[in-house]
């Protein structure tokens, strides 16, 4: 019987509270990663998405899991990684939270002027370090300059085996588009440019490149 593949992907912003109603995230809709994973459970593998807070739906047959802070995405990507084939780390992770997170909401005329913040880990990171030679570590770039100096360097830095460099400048594609275009670089020096297209297309693409 033939082996099913497992993919995991995560999708979206996240969000790092300040109080009950304010948080710190950005723009992402998570339409890229839902393309993704709805691409890959068209394609046969076992899909789990982790997803941070977006309105999309994924296709039946996708499990997903929602979470809200880059805590809790790293928690469900670490817990998911150990049996996963192809790992796609498309989520807008915010790199730093708020150290602390007020109980109540703040008042408008205590609102402290400065908010400390601390970094959040680099769950790419964490993923590339714990990579088996058996899996396929993918992972996204959004960039606004210096695209693909940035781009290669996240890809070794983070041991990837592709990573797709978006140029998030272009309010045309990457947030919150319904389209996209990308570059792809590989650890082995391939170099593929996905032009515009929508999100659903570009996924394809994605796979018909990545699986050759
Ligand atoms: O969701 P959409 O509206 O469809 O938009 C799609 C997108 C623009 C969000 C997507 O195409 C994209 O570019 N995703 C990556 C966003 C990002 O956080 O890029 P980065 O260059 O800051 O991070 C590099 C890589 O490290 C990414 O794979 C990111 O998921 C990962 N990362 C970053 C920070 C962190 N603390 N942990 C991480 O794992």
């Amino acid at each position: 019987m033939k082996k099913i593949l497992n993919c995991l992907i995560s999708a979206g912003p996240t969000r790092e509270w300040i109080d009950p109603v304010r948080f710190i995230s950005n723009p992402s809709s998570g339409k890229m990663g839902y393309a993704l994973a709805n691409e890959a459970q068209k394609r046969g593998f076992g899909v789990k998405l982790v997803s941070g807070p977006v309105c999309l739906k994924a296709v039946d047959g996708v499990t997903v899991k929602q979470v809200e802070t880059a805590e809790e995405m790293s928690i469900a990507m670490l817990e998911n990684y150990a049996t996963a084939d192809l790992i796609i780390m498309c989520a807008a992770v915010s790199d730093h939270r708020p150290k602390l997170k007020w109980k109540q909401k703040k008042k408008k005329l205590e609102f402290p002027k400065n908010i400390e913040l601390i970094p959040n880990d680099d769950i790419l990171d964490q993923l590339g370090k714990k990579k088996k030679k058996s899996q396929t570590l993918i992972g996204f770039a959004a960039e606004t300059e210096n695209g693909v100096q940035n781009a290669l360097n996240k890809l070794n830095k983070k041991n990837l085996d592709w990573i797709a460099l978006n140029d998030v400048s272009n309010s045309s594609i990457g947030f919150n588009s319904d389209f996209n275009e990308i570059t792809l670089f590989s650890s082995d020096g391939k170099i593929a440019k996905l032009g515009f297209c929508n999100k659903e297309e570009l996924a394809t693409q994605m796979f018909e490149l990545i699986l050759k």
